[in-house]
């Protein structure tokens, strides 16, 4: 399955991707890494790695529509399959994700349906809760919602700061992401409605 990572910066779910996807059997292959900011660090690390890049700079174009199409485009030269988001931080209109509908995942750092948005391990933290972690699920038109793949748990302590939760869980969705994309990528799981079965605990 020819894949590739949407993202907009750090790109260490991008890393977590590219690793596995290196790994005998696993059942994508990472064909493009594309990314709406020219500059993101991500970005040079997978050109340094040889691999397919493509910056679509959302600034350029008009409106959401034109920089969709034109991402699309760029999907389409590559012969793409499969989209990972990782750390993309655009918007996506009704009609692209429609267009890869079961075919787009996304990571979220909660455990999804809480702290859908921004700023979740500040939240998580002022909210007093003891277990946090992350999601990887199929994208819908709204936003953090869709079909889940793949959760972890991680627990919040004491003395964590919204950086030190945030690195726990962070090792989790480098755990979790490359789990959920051989499962999706492999046709080990099935979507019924807003539930996706078949798929194996992550712990
Ligand atoms: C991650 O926390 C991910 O869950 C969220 O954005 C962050 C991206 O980090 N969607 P990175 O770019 O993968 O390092």
């Amino acid at each position: 399955l020819r894949t590739a990572i949407f993202i907009s910066g750090r790109g260490s779910n991008m890393d977590a991707l590219i690793a596995a996807a290196r790994e005998k059997d696993f059942p994508a292959e990472i064909a493009l890494v594309m990314s709406n900011r020219p500059e993101a660090e991500g970005l040079v690390r997978a050109k340094a790695m040889g691999l397919a890049t493509a910056a679509v700079d959302h600034k350029i174009y008009a409106g959401r529509e034109e920089f969709e199409r034109s991402m699309q485009q760029v999907l389409e030269t590559y012969r793409i399959d499969f989209i990972c988001l990782a750390g993309f931080l655009r918007l996506l209109t009704p009609w692209f994700i429609n267009l890869w509908s079961g075919r787009m995942l996304n990571i979220h750092p909660a455990l999804l349906p809480s702290y859908r948005g921004l700023h979740t391990h500040e939240r998580a933290l002022a909210d007093g809760v003891k277990i946090h972690g992350c999601t990887v699920h199929f994208v819908v038109p709204q936003m953090d919602e869709g079909p889940i793949v793949a959760q972890a748990a991680v627990p919040v302590l004491d003395d964590d700061t919204p950086e030190s939760l945030g690195a726990r869980v962070l090792r989790q969705e480098h755990r979790i992401y490359p789990l959920a994309l051989r499962l999706a990528a492999s046709g080990a799981v099935r979507v019924e409605g807003n539930r996706v079965l078949g798929a194996v605990p992550t712990d």
